[in-house]
């Protein structure tokens, strides 16, 4: 690659722009044009977005150089194609760590990261634990949860849709304890099985995403889903815990079963008591949250409003730019509360 256009990420690419990056190669579909001509039409990420790109020439002999889940080095040129950025590409090499650490790739600059500490995050998830009364629960934690600490500290909570950075799995876990914990003191609720229910509930998702560098469906989460996958493991778990009671068992196996909360989102069963309930409406504000922040974000013009292409389908209202530097100000302030 030329050395005269400075690196630069998806999140400031303009349109008509000559922009040169590292990204992360997500997906390849090599296709026929209408005239027959073979063309490549993929997917690219880094930590600050995703973007469509489109290899014209010498597509063919490209294809097997260039593999997904892998960094590329990129050349192109910033189109705009019904109202979406792409790139139409006019280089791209391959990229390793050993060759291209001194021309300016990391890691760091492809894979997208919580914003949020995870050492601190994870202190309050296991402080969480720890407050954990029921033995049964607790072993169940400690099979599911202290044991994956690793993988949970890095893995993202979906694919596309909400938490979908390394780290994203741990922060909604611990955005939902930090919520949760005072909400089943307000409603005369079983703390623990509140506990060990938000832990639990998504925990398929370790089996049903492949997690970072390529972070995508696996075969059980395509055929499966989180789940299922999820209601296995539990299932697992809690017979191979001695006199585990029953009751127990089914419950927090219907928080798994039921934390989607409706039907036509893939959830089996609807919450039917209160633990369950809130566990729904915790994941649900989460999810969303963090859905709407993500979609505002990302759009960078100077606009007051976003475009209606995001989750919510309506344009969402961004802050000013001066409110936008006191809303940093007052997040950096807030965040010793935060878990
Ligand atoms: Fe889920
Ligand atoms: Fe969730």
């Amino acid at each position: 690659m030329k050395r005269n256009i400075p690196l630069s990420t998806i999140r400031t690419f303009k349109a008509n722009d000559e922009v040169r990056a590292y990204l992360l190669l997500k997906e390849k579909h090599l296709r026929l044009t209408r005239d027959g001509k073979p063309y490549l039409d993929i997917i690219l990420s880094d930590r600050s977005g995703t973007i469509i790109g489109k290899i014209w020439e010498h597509a063919g002999d490209i294809e097997p150089i260039i593999d997904t889940g892998s960094p590329v080095g990129v050349r192109a040129i910033v189109e705009e194609f019904r109202g979406q950025r792409q790139l139409n590409i006019t280089r791209i090499v391959p990229v390793n760590e050993e060759d291209f650490a001194s021309k300016g790739f990391s890691w760091e600059l492809i894979l997208p990261h919580t914003e949020q500490n995870t050492d601190k995050l994870w202190k309050f998830v296991d402080k969480s634990i720890k407050k954990v009364n029921n033995p049964w629960l607790m072993s169940l934690l400690q099979l599911l949860i202290i044991e994956n600490q690793a993988r949970i500290m890095k893995h993202p909570a979906s694919l596309r849709l909400h938490h979908t950075t390394i780290g994203g799995f741990l922060e909604h876990l611990a955005y939902m304890l930090n919520l949760g914990i005072p909400a089943a003191k307000q409603y005369a609720l079983d703390r623990d099985l509140v506990i060990a229910g938000i832990l639990l509930h998504d925990i398929g998702k370790l089996e049903e995403l492949s997690g970072y560098p390529n972070n995508l469906y696996t075969n059980e989460g395509n055929f499966l889903g989180h789940v299922v996958l999820g209601y296995n493991l539990v299932d697992k778990a809690i017979s191979g815990i001695p006199d585990f009671p029953d009751e127990l068992a089914l419950k927090i196996k219907h928080i798994i079963l039921s934390h989607q909360g409706q039907y036509e989102y893939q959830s089996p069963k609807k919450p039917s008591f209160p633990e369950a309930l809130l566990i729904h409406y915790l994941d649900e504000m989460d999810a969303r949250m963090d859905m709407m922040k993500t979609a505002i974000s990302r759009e960078l013009d100077d606009g007051d409003w976003t475009s209606v292409k995001n989750y919510f389908r309506i344009p969402l209202y961004k802050p000013k730019k001066d409110s936008e530097d006191r809303d940093t100000k007052q997040h950096k302030t807030d965040s010793g509360k935060k878990p």
